[in-house]
């Protein structure tokens, strides 16, 4: 898709999610088909927790994927075709293992060899994939992402390389992961440690200890992780770095680990008796396999994902003055939903308010969701206003936006374990670059205010 865009200077590979995974019809009546729009889209996590928590199961989800790193739609491709596949449900343990592991075993290496091979003969080219057996599922929006994908796929086959070769491609591979160390250790030595309580709120604070160790754990400062071969999946890439907060168990609701549950809590019953660390990586573990059998339901008639790679600011015009790309293929041009992930900490909250409304439905149900990571102020009203260079209610004018939240003075998530924190962080009172602000999670629903005032 042809477009302006800004030259990417620093290019981090953001391969896992770092938030809680939310159900993006969450605030759809149940009824309704669902056209969403991902800018942002991160890894897969949200489209399985929504295939997991609908409460209607025959809902139409007709998805539009949107990332500027094309190996994020690549990671999510390969690991919807295999859960796709796995109707005996064999190969879970194999497909976390390289959806989320710097390192795996053997096992899960021929797994994601065979699948990247078995793609590779399909997607000959953009036709013939979209009439293949995965062509309902996984759709190309345009055929420089196609291409894109389809040599990610091949670059995760290591099966012709010879001894040397791959000697090479580990030393590569670990260098990739050493280019990451700069910032991991600048950010420990101002915020102490990676700590995210989000993702276990409201019990953030008991996790606190569990989340730093599974940071570590994951990164292989502790050895054990770093055994096995090199994961492809997070391949040696000359133009770009590993995120250097990425720990899988992000993504998943943690709190689950460290608070009573109900009886009826569907998870219940399996939750492990082990302590600590592993406790949440086996929680994770169970939320990953149940969410990842509801997609495979889902996948079957009612999903479709649609992957475009490009800058998200860039694809919301193209889409809006009606790309050249999707002429001929059905594919939704205004959206139910649109998620923005935490692209503004990236691009601007303005813009991003400002390209993604132009895409909503002109109805009252449309809703456009922003995040921010950042502490931007003392408070979410403050934190608001900050982000918006003035007063809020005058600047959500502009694109005729109302944040729903501030409109009825409610929300379903908290700050409160952040704010707290940055309080008793000494480094969090000088706010200077990213790595040494605060953490501040903060989830806005935004819906068109001319239609929810009448
Ligand atoms: C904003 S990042 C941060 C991680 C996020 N908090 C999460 O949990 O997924 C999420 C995704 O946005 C993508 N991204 C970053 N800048 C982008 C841009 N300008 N346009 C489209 N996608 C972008 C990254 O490649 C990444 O996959």
């Amino acid at each position: 898709m042809i477009s302006p865009s800004s030259i990417n200077t620093v290019s981090v590979f953001s391969a896992i999610g770092n938030t809680p995974a939310v159900c993006l019809t969450q605030d759809l009546p149940y009824q309704h088909a669902a056209h969403i729009l991902l800018l942002g889209c991160g890894d897969v996590r949200n489209v399985l927790f929504t295939t997991y928590s609908d409460t209607n199961p025959r809902r139409q989800h007709d998805i539009t994927c949107c990332d500027i790193e094309s190996a994020v739609l690549a990671r999510n491709g390969i690991l919807s075709s295999l859960l796709l596949d796995d109707v005996d449900e064999l190969n879970y343990d194999s497909i976390w293992s390289f959806y989320y592991h710097l390192y795996i075993d053997d096992q899960a290496l021929e797994l994601l060899q065979a699948q990247s091979r078995k793609l590779r003969e399909l997607a000959t080219s953009i036709e013939p994939w979209h009439r293949s057996v995965y062509g309902r599922l996984l759709r190309f929006c345009d055929n420089g992402t196609f291409v894109s994908v389809r040599e990610i796929w091949k670059s995760y086959d290591l099966s012709d390389l010879s001894q040397i070769e791959k000697e090479l491609y580990k030393t590569r591979f670990e260098a990739g992961i050493q280019k990451s160390l700069p910032a991991r250790t600048a950010y420990l030595a101002k915020r102490n440690a990676f700590k995210c309580l989000w993702s276990a709120s409201p019990a953030g604070f008991l996790a606190l200890k569990d989340l730093s160790n599974l940071h570590q754990y994951f990164w292989g400062d502790g050895a054990p992780a770093r055994e096995g071969n090199p994961n492809p999946m997070f391949g040696p890439n000359d133009t770009s770095t590993l995120h250097y907060g990425l720990n899988p168990l992000l993504g998943y609701r943690l709190s689950t680990v460290y608070i009573p549950l109900d009886i009826k809590y569907p998870l219940k019953q399996k939750l492990p008796m082990n302590s600590g660390r592993y406790k949440v990586a086996q929680a994770a573990h169970f939320q990953f396999f149940e969410w990842a059998a509801s997609f495979r339901v889902h996948a079957g008639n009612s999903l479709t994902l649609r992957f475009v790679a490009g800058d998200a600011i860039a694809v919301c015009n193209a889409i809006l003055i009606g790309g050249e790309d999707y002429e001929g293929e059905v594919a939704p041009v205004t959206f139910d939903i649109i998620d923005t992930s935490n692209l503004a900490d990236h691009v601007g909250f303005i813009n991003v308010l400002v390209a993604a409304s132009q895409l909503l439905k002109p109805t009252f149900l449309a809703i456009l969701y922003t995040e921010v990571l950042l502490d931007m102020g003392r408070n979410r009203a403050e934190q608001l206003d900050n982000l918006l260079c003035c007063p809020s209610p005058t600047m959500s004018i502009l694109p005729g936006l109302t944040p729903v939240e501030y409109w009825v003075n409610a929300a379903v998530s908290t700050a409160n374990e952040e704010i707290y924190d940055n309080f008793i962080t000494p480094s969090a009172s000088r706010v200077q670059t990213d790595v040494e602000k605060g953490q501040m999670r903060s989830r806005i629903a935004w819906r068109l205010s001319m239609l929810l005032h009448t």
